[in-house]
């Protein structure tokens, strides 16, 4: 396996397409092309949603998916949004086994996975539909072999805090839709170009929301502080399963609205932890803040130790170094 994070892909993928009345039988099919129309829905209206999951090879090669059900339930969600036809969760289940199966021998070693991108786009040709769904799509299950996104290296992460920049519009939050992403680019950009960041926290309101492609967790004093759940942001599995974790080690977990002001001033405790969540990374731990030209060293600067104690206790369930008590692996 070569290349960046999601640039390798396995050659084959499972896919069905709703004709407007059904859904075909799913079909493993090469995975360099699909034929659309130039004027399909999805390149001219963004009907367009993913998600990214993860399949880990065990010590006895066996091979699991992490919290399978918890993305397929967000994929019908965001799917449902976009106005996109519904899909069958087990018709999705099964697409994601049957692939997984397919390439079982490719899924890497720990700390490497196999990444699964379930894609649903909306392929109708119809120009003349900017306020209205797609009446067909294609439904397709990508594989990625990737490696250890960390390198061995625990460096931190600068983050810019912005409060006068949104990564997407508040009601399209919980959509995992690839123009929100689109959106979010240029007040990233600007933050790389101008301050040397690695990314934007979005702090509507003056309130601390997520990033570009990640949730935000601030530990301090024993308290785990994240936003609560709402429309405006992507419910991360990987906070959710953190928030659990954490709740295991005793920490007190609050979900609960985090102003600026309050991130700052703790972030500069000697014992203030800040991490990044999601699927490709687990727990990013970041190092310092930039807010208004000020830069602040977030506890000693160095990866947080809660934080890369939850990330062992993830990564060991995910690994089969630890028992999944809370059933959140399914076996290939
Ligand atoms: C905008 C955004 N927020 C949060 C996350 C984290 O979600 P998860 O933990 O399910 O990967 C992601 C990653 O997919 C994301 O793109």
């Amino acid at each position: 396996m070569a290349g960046a994070f999601g640039t390798v892909f396995m050659p084959e993928m499972a896919i069905t397409w709703f004709d407007g009345n059904g859904w075909s039988t799913p079909q493993m099919v090469a995975s360099d092309s699909i034929p659309m129309h130039p004027g399909a829905h999805v390149l001219h209206y963004a009907s367009t949603c993913f998600e990214g999951l993860k399949a880990f090879r065990h010590d006895d090669d066996s091979i699991h998916i992490f919290r399978m059900d918890k993305n397929i339930a967000r994929f019908q969600h965001s799917s449902e949004l976009l106005g996109l036809p519904a899909m069958q969760t087990e018709t999705v289940t099964q697409m994601i086994l049957d692939v997984v199966r397919k390439f079982a021998s490719e899924v890497p070693e720990p700390p490497g996975s196999m990444y699964i991108r379930p894609t649903h786009i909306g392929t109708e040709p119809a120009i003349g539909k900017a306020a209205a769904p797609s009446s067909t799509s294609a439904l397709y299950i990508l594989l990625s072999p990737v490696g250890d996104y960390f390198s061995g290296s625990n460096s931190t992460l600068r983050l810019l805090l912005a409060e006068n920049a949104m990564r997407c519009a508040p009601h399209n939050g919980m959509i995992k839709s690839g123009g929100n992403y689109a959106s979010a680019l240029q007040p990233i950009l600007k933050a790389r170009e101008s301050h040397s960041a690695d990314q934007v926290l979005f702090c509507p309101d003056g309130l601390v929301q997520e990033t570009g492609a990640a949730n935000f967790l601030l530990i301090e004093n024993n308290e785990l502080v994240t936003k609560p759940l709402d429309e405006s942001f992507l419910h991360g599995v990987t906070r959710d399963s953190i928030l659990m974790l954490a709740k295991d080690m005793g920490l007190t977990v609050s979900e609960r609205e985090l102003s600026i002001e309050e991130l700052v001033e703790r972030a500069q405790k000697s014992d203030a932890e800040a991490a990044l969540s999601g699927t490709a990374a687990v727990l990013a731990p970041v190092g310092t803040l930039l807010h208004n030209d000020q830069s602040y060293t977030v506890g000693n600067g160095k990866a947080g130790k809660l934080t890369l104690a939850l990330r062992e206790k993830l990564n060991n369930i995910q690994w089969g170094k630890a028992s999944d008590d809370k059933g959140w692996l399914v076996k290939v």
